[in-house]
Protein backbone atom coordinates (compact mmCIF):
# COMPACT_ATOMS: atom_id res chain seq x y z
CA UNK A 1 0.00 0.00 0.00
CA UNK A 2 2.56 2.46 1.09
CA UNK A 3 6.36 2.04 0.48
CA UNK A 4 9.20 4.40 1.03
CA UNK A 5 12.51 3.83 -0.28
CA UNK A 6 15.63 5.69 0.86
CA UNK A 7 13.50 8.74 1.57
CA UNK A 8 15.17 12.07 2.67
CA UNK A 9 13.28 14.93 3.56
CA UNK A 10 14.59 18.44 4.20
CA UNK A 11 11.89 21.44 4.27
CA UNK A 12 12.97 24.33 1.96
CA UNK A 13 15.65 26.90 2.66
CA UNK A 14 16.60 24.60 5.96
CA UNK A 15 19.83 23.29 6.45
CA UNK A 16 19.93 20.04 7.64
CA UNK A 17 17.37 17.31 6.91
CA UNK A 18 14.30 16.12 9.16
CA UNK A 19 14.39 12.79 7.91
CA UNK A 20 17.28 10.65 6.60
CA UNK A 21 17.61 7.30 4.64
CA UNK A 22 13.48 5.97 5.37
CA UNK A 23 12.30 3.16 4.46
CA UNK A 24 9.18 1.24 5.14
CA UNK A 25 6.96 -0.36 3.78
CA UNK A 26 3.05 -0.68 5.34
CA UNK A 27 0.90 -3.12 4.07
CA UNK A 28 -2.56 -3.08 3.44
CA UNK A 29 -5.06 -3.42 6.17
CA UNK A 30 -1.81 -2.98 8.98
CA UNK A 31 -2.23 -1.00 11.91
CA UNK A 32 0.86 1.29 12.41
CA UNK A 33 1.78 3.63 15.17
CA UNK A 34 4.76 6.14 15.33
CA UNK A 35 6.08 7.34 18.60
CA UNK A 36 9.23 9.39 19.02
CA UNK A 37 10.19 13.17 20.95
CA UNK A 38 8.84 16.32 19.56
CA UNK A 39 10.84 17.37 16.43
CA UNK A 40 12.13 13.52 16.10
CA UNK A 41 10.11 13.64 12.48
CA UNK A 42 6.76 12.42 12.58
CA UNK A 43 4.48 14.58 11.78
CA UNK A 44 6.65 15.27 8.27
CA UNK A 45 6.16 11.35 7.94
CA UNK A 46 2.65 11.87 7.97
CA UNK A 47 2.88 14.67 5.58
CA UNK A 48 4.73 12.77 3.37
CA UNK A 49 2.62 9.82 2.87
CA UNK A 50 -0.56 12.53 1.13
CA UNK A 51 1.97 14.31 -0.65
CA UNK A 52 1.82 17.60 1.83
CA UNK A 53 5.55 17.18 2.01
CA UNK A 54 7.44 15.83 -1.45
CA UNK A 55 10.67 13.40 -0.64
CA UNK A 56 13.86 15.64 -1.54
CA UNK A 57 15.22 12.51 -2.15
CA UNK A 58 14.39 8.45 -2.63
CA UNK A 59 10.57 7.50 -3.61
CA UNK A 60 7.29 7.19 -1.66
CA UNK A 61 5.12 5.11 -3.28
CA UNK A 62 1.26 4.57 -2.91
CA UNK A 63 -0.54 2.34 -4.43
CA UNK A 64 1.94 1.82 -6.58
CA UNK A 65 2.28 5.05 -7.80
CA UNK A 66 4.89 7.04 -6.86
CA UNK A 67 3.95 10.80 -5.37
CA UNK A 68 4.87 13.77 -7.11
CA UNK A 69 3.41 16.85 -7.42
CA UNK A 70 0.82 15.97 -10.49
CA UNK A 71 0.07 12.27 -8.37
CA UNK A 72 -0.20 13.89 -4.75
CA UNK A 73 -4.17 14.87 -5.50
CA UNK A 74 -4.50 11.17 -6.46
CA UNK A 75 -3.12 9.59 -3.59
CA UNK A 76 -5.74 11.91 -1.42
CA UNK A 77 -8.79 9.56 -2.74
CA UNK A 78 -7.04 7.06 -1.02
CA UNK A 79 -5.29 8.54 2.24
CA UNK A 80 -7.64 10.87 4.78
CA UNK A 81 -5.04 12.73 7.02
CA UNK A 82 -6.42 14.54 10.52
CA UNK A 83 -3.86 16.75 11.98
CA UNK A 84 -2.47 17.67 14.83
CA UNK A 85 -3.89 21.09 15.05
CA UNK A 86 -7.44 21.25 13.86
CA UNK A 87 -7.75 24.49 13.60
CA UNK A 88 -6.10 24.55 10.43
CA UNK A 89 -8.26 21.95 8.76
CA UNK A 90 -11.87 23.89 8.94
CA UNK A 91 -13.22 25.25 5.49
CA UNK A 92 -17.04 25.05 5.85
CA UNK A 93 -19.42 27.38 7.65
CA UNK A 94 -21.09 24.79 9.78
CA UNK A 95 -20.26 21.18 10.50
CA UNK A 96 -21.99 19.96 8.10
CA UNK A 97 -20.55 21.89 5.69
CA UNK A 98 -17.19 21.37 6.45
CA UNK A 99 -17.71 17.41 7.01
CA UNK A 100 -19.92 17.75 2.62
CA UNK A 101 -16.65 19.55 1.50
CA UNK A 102 -14.20 16.37 0.76
CA UNK A 103 -17.39 14.23 -0.92
CA UNK A 104 -17.81 17.54 -3.22
CA UNK A 105 -13.95 17.03 -3.77
CA UNK A 106 -14.75 13.21 -4.36
CA UNK A 107 -17.77 13.88 -6.36
CA UNK A 108 -20.35 12.14 -4.24
CA UNK A 109 -23.23 12.01 -5.25
CA UNK A 110 -26.00 14.59 -2.86
CA UNK A 111 -27.93 11.00 -1.37
CA UNK A 112 -25.06 9.39 -0.56
CA UNK A 113 -23.18 12.77 1.07
CA UNK A 114 -25.84 13.18 3.02
CA UNK A 115 -26.17 9.91 4.41
CA UNK A 116 -22.22 9.93 5.15
CA UNK A 117 -22.50 13.04 6.97
CA UNK A 118 -25.28 11.89 9.47
CA UNK A 119 -23.41 8.80 9.76
CA UNK A 120 -19.68 10.06 10.29
CA UNK A 121 -20.85 12.87 12.62
CA UNK A 122 -22.79 10.25 14.51
CA UNK A 123 -19.95 8.09 14.78
CA UNK A 124 -17.50 11.15 16.74
CA UNK A 125 -21.20 12.29 18.47
CA UNK A 126 -21.35 15.76 16.87
CA UNK A 127 -24.57 14.59 15.38
CA UNK A 128 -25.89 17.65 17.33
CA UNK A 129 -23.65 20.32 16.16
CA UNK A 130 -24.67 19.52 12.75
CA UNK A 131 -25.54 23.14 12.11
CA UNK A 132 -22.50 24.98 14.61
CA UNK A 133 -19.66 27.11 12.76
CA UNK A 134 -16.69 25.23 13.37
CA UNK A 135 -14.74 27.84 14.70
CA UNK A 136 -16.82 28.04 17.60
CA UNK A 137 -16.25 24.38 18.73
CA UNK A 138 -13.83 23.35 21.46
CA UNK A 139 -10.89 21.68 20.53
CA UNK A 140 -11.73 17.94 21.28
CA UNK A 141 -14.99 18.81 19.53
CA UNK A 142 -13.23 20.25 16.17
CA UNK A 143 -10.92 16.91 16.20
CA UNK A 144 -13.93 15.13 16.12
CA UNK A 145 -15.41 17.13 13.16
CA UNK A 146 -12.60 16.85 11.35
CA UNK A 147 -11.97 13.16 12.25
CA UNK A 148 -15.79 13.07 10.70
CA UNK A 149 -14.58 14.57 7.46
CA UNK A 150 -12.44 11.90 6.95
CA UNK A 151 -14.40 9.21 7.96
CA UNK A 152 -16.49 10.63 5.62
CA UNK A 153 -14.50 10.13 2.89
CA UNK A 154 -13.94 6.35 3.21
CA UNK A 155 -10.57 6.19 2.47
CA UNK A 156 -8.35 2.96 2.23
CA UNK A 157 -5.87 4.63 4.48
CA UNK A 158 -6.46 7.11 7.57
CA UNK A 159 -3.51 9.27 8.88
CA UNK A 160 -3.94 10.37 12.10
CA UNK A 161 -1.66 13.24 13.95
CA UNK A 162 -2.51 12.67 17.30
CA UNK A 163 -5.33 13.36 16.48
CA UNK A 164 -6.99 12.05 19.97
CA UNK A 165 -4.67 14.62 21.84
CA UNK A 166 -7.92 16.84 23.06
CA UNK A 167 -10.25 14.45 23.45
CA UNK A 168 -11.60 13.50 26.91
CA UNK A 169 -10.79 10.10 28.20
CA UNK A 170 -14.24 8.70 26.90
CA UNK A 171 -14.08 10.59 23.55
CA UNK A 172 -10.25 9.31 23.38
CA UNK A 173 -11.37 5.15 23.90
CA UNK A 174 -14.49 6.25 21.33
CA UNK A 175 -12.03 7.27 19.12
CA UNK A 176 -9.45 4.31 19.41
CA UNK A 177 -12.46 1.83 19.56
CA UNK A 178 -14.16 3.51 16.02
CA UNK A 179 -10.26 3.36 14.53
CA UNK A 180 -10.42 -0.59 15.50
CA UNK A 181 -13.49 -1.39 13.60
CA UNK A 182 -12.74 0.13 10.87
CA UNK A 183 -9.50 -1.73 10.70
CA UNK A 184 -10.84 -5.50 11.10
CA UNK A 185 -14.13 -4.60 9.56
CA UNK A 186 -13.21 -2.40 6.52
CA UNK A 187 -9.45 -3.61 6.76
CA UNK A 188 -8.62 0.17 6.54
CA UNK A 189 -4.38 0.73 7.14
CA UNK A 190 -4.62 3.73 10.33
CA UNK A 191 -1.42 5.04 10.88
CA UNK A 192 -1.75 6.58 13.81
CA UNK A 193 0.96 9.50 15.93
CA UNK A 194 0.61 9.45 18.95
CA UNK A 195 2.75 9.94 22.30
CA UNK A 196 0.89 7.75 24.19
CA UNK A 197 2.51 4.17 24.38
CA UNK A 198 -0.55 2.71 26.17
CA UNK A 199 -2.64 3.92 22.82
CA UNK A 200 0.86 2.76 20.74
CA UNK A 201 0.38 -0.46 22.38
CA UNK A 202 -3.17 -1.40 20.72
CA UNK A 203 -1.05 -1.50 16.81
CA UNK A 204 0.08 -4.42 15.20
CA UNK A 205 3.48 -2.36 14.47
CA UNK A 206 5.40 0.65 16.09
CA UNK A 207 7.95 2.68 14.27
CA UNK A 208 9.95 4.99 16.69
CA UNK A 209 11.69 7.83 15.04
CA UNK A 210 14.95 9.50 16.45
CA UNK A 211 16.36 12.74 15.08
CA UNK A 212 14.82 11.61 11.38
CA UNK A 213 15.73 8.05 11.77
CA UNK A 214 14.10 4.80 12.50
CA UNK A 215 15.46 3.87 15.93
CA UNK A 216 12.88 0.96 16.41
CA UNK A 217 10.22 -1.14 13.98
CA UNK A 218 8.57 -4.05 15.17
CA UNK A 219 5.60 -5.46 17.57
CA UNK A 220 4.31 -3.18 20.26
CA UNK A 221 5.52 -5.74 23.01
CA UNK A 222 9.11 -5.95 21.56
CA UNK A 223 9.55 -1.71 21.98
CA UNK A 224 7.94 -1.69 25.60
CA UNK A 225 10.46 -5.22 26.17
CA UNK A 226 13.35 -1.99 25.80
CA UNK A 227 12.24 -0.43 29.15
CA UNK A 228 14.13 2.36 30.25
CA UNK A 229 16.05 2.24 26.89
CA UNK A 230 12.73 4.46 25.72
CA UNK A 231 13.94 7.16 27.75
CA UNK A 232 16.72 7.50 25.45
CA UNK A 233 14.25 8.15 22.60
CA UNK A 234 12.12 10.62 24.39
CA UNK A 235 9.78 8.32 25.77
CA UNK A 236 8.09 7.34 29.24
CA UNK A 237 7.54 3.65 29.74
CA UNK A 238 3.72 3.04 30.31
CA UNK A 239 2.25 2.00 33.61
CA UNK A 240 1.86 -1.66 33.04
CA UNK A 241 5.69 -1.90 31.65
CA UNK A 242 6.58 0.01 35.20
CA UNK A 243 4.84 -2.60 37.20
CA UNK A 244 6.28 -5.26 35.34
CA UNK A 245 9.91 -3.93 35.85
CA UNK A 246 9.57 -3.69 39.63
CA UNK A 247 8.04 -7.10 39.67
CA UNK A 248 11.02 -8.27 38.16
CA UNK A 249 13.02 -6.46 40.04
CA UNK A 250 12.11 -8.26 43.44
CA UNK A 251 12.55 -11.56 41.60
CA UNK A 252 8.70 -11.34 40.99
CA UNK A 253 7.86 -14.09 38.04
CA UNK A 254 5.59 -12.83 35.87
CA UNK A 255 5.37 -15.43 32.52
CA UNK A 256 5.49 -12.25 29.79
CA UNK A 257 5.31 -9.04 30.10
CA UNK A 258 1.90 -7.50 29.96
CA UNK A 259 0.75 -5.39 27.08
CA UNK A 260 -2.01 -3.50 28.51
CA UNK A 261 -3.90 -3.15 31.70
CA UNK A 262 -6.13 -6.27 31.96
CA UNK A 263 -3.07 -8.65 30.96
CA UNK A 264 -1.25 -7.26 33.77
CA UNK A 265 -4.77 -8.13 35.75
CA UNK A 266 -4.68 -11.46 34.28
CA UNK A 267 -0.99 -11.79 35.42
CA UNK A 268 -1.81 -10.55 39.06
CA UNK A 269 -4.58 -12.75 39.64
CA UNK A 270 -2.39 -15.26 38.58
CA UNK A 271 0.16 -14.62 41.20
CA UNK A 272 -2.24 -14.35 43.83
CA UNK A 273 -3.79 -17.16 43.34
CA UNK A 274 -0.75 -18.92 43.44
CA UNK A 275 -0.02 -17.57 46.60
N1 LIG B 1 7.48 24.03 7.96
C1 LIG B 1 8.67 23.79 8.51
N2 LIG B 1 9.77 24.46 8.11
C2 LIG B 1 10.97 24.22 8.66
N3 LIG B 1 11.20 23.29 9.60
C3 LIG B 1 10.16 22.59 10.02
C4 LIG B 1 8.83 22.79 9.52
N4 LIG B 1 7.99 21.93 10.14
C5 LIG B 1 8.74 21.22 10.99
N5 LIG B 1 10.04 21.60 10.94
C6 LIG B 1 11.16 21.03 11.72
O1 LIG B 1 11.27 19.64 11.39
C7 LIG B 1 11.56 18.87 12.54
C8 LIG B 1 10.53 17.75 12.67
O2 LIG B 1 9.25 18.32 12.88
P1 LIG B 1 7.93 17.47 12.98
O3 LIG B 1 6.81 18.42 13.05
O4 LIG B 1 7.92 16.45 11.90
O5 LIG B 1 8.17 16.74 14.39
P2 LIG B 1 7.17 15.84 15.25
O6 LIG B 1 7.89 14.56 15.52
O7 LIG B 1 5.85 15.77 14.62
O8 LIG B 1 7.10 16.66 16.64
P3 LIG B 1 5.88 16.85 17.66
O9 LIG B 1 5.89 15.67 18.57
O10 LIG B 1 6.26 18.09 18.41
O11 LIG B 1 4.61 17.01 16.90
C9 LIG B 1 11.60 19.83 13.71
O12 LIG B 1 12.94 20.12 14.00
C10 LIG B 1 10.88 21.06 13.20
O13 LIG B 1 11.42 22.22 13.78
MG1 LIG C 1 3.97 16.43 15.13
Amino acid sequence: MIELEQVSFRYQNEASHVLENINLTIEHGEWVAIVGRNGSGKSTLAKLLNGLCLATSGVVRVNQTVLTDESKHQARHYIGMVFQNPENQFVGTTVADDVAFGLENLAVPRETMIKRIDQSLEQVDMTIYKDHEPSRLSGGQKQRVALASVLAMQPEVIVLDEATSMLDPIGKKQVLSLIQELQEQLGVTVIMVTHDLNEAALADRVITLDEGTVWFDGKPRELLEKGDQLHEVGLEPPFVTKVYQQLTRQSIDITQEPLHYEELVDELWRLYLKT
